[in-house]
């Protein structure tokens, strides 16, 4: 038996169309800094993370101290976790406030030491 049903279409009119991708770019997430404007990790710590670590606000724990290079991974895998989906009174930190490149740079200066003794927050920002 021949199927004689037509398929309605699914065309809207363009102009629609183009309203609706208007509507979706305003929706979309407001864009990370890219990497070209990514923040140094120091200038990142002192940002994001040195009001409560800095060892002088006694909020979170010292976070700055060198970890041998065997557990790099594993400490950074931690690090990650902890700043993406926060722990117990430590509120995540979105994209939006710390890029992926910035949490990766962080995170290598954080295990190597590199900013073991940087200054603390100045609360000049
Ligand atoms: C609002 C204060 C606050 C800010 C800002 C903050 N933390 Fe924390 N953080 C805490 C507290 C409180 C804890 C302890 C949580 C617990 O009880 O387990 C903690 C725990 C941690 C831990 C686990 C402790 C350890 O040494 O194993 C890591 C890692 C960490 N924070 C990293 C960061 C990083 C990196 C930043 C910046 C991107 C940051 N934190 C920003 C409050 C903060």
């Amino acid at each position: 038996m021949q199927n004689t049903t037509t398929v309605p279409s699914r065309h809207l009119p363009s102009r629609t169309l183009g309203a609706l991708a208007l509507f979706g770019a305003l929706l979309l997430p407001p864009v990370a800094a890219n990497a070209s404007d990514a923040r140094e990790p120091d200038e990142v710590y002192r940002q994001v993370c040195a009001h409560c670590h800095a060892p002088q606000y006694e909020v979170g724990p010292e976070i700055t101290i060198a970890f041998p290079e065997a557990a790099w991974e594993a400490r950074g895998n931690y690090i990650r976790n902890t700043v993406r989906h926060g722990r117990a009174a430590m509120p995540a930190f979105r994209t939006a406030k710390i890029s992926d490149a910035e949490l990766d740079g962080l995170i290598q200066a954080l295990v190597s030491g590199e900013l073991d003794d940087a200054p603390a927050a100045t609360g000049e920002e």
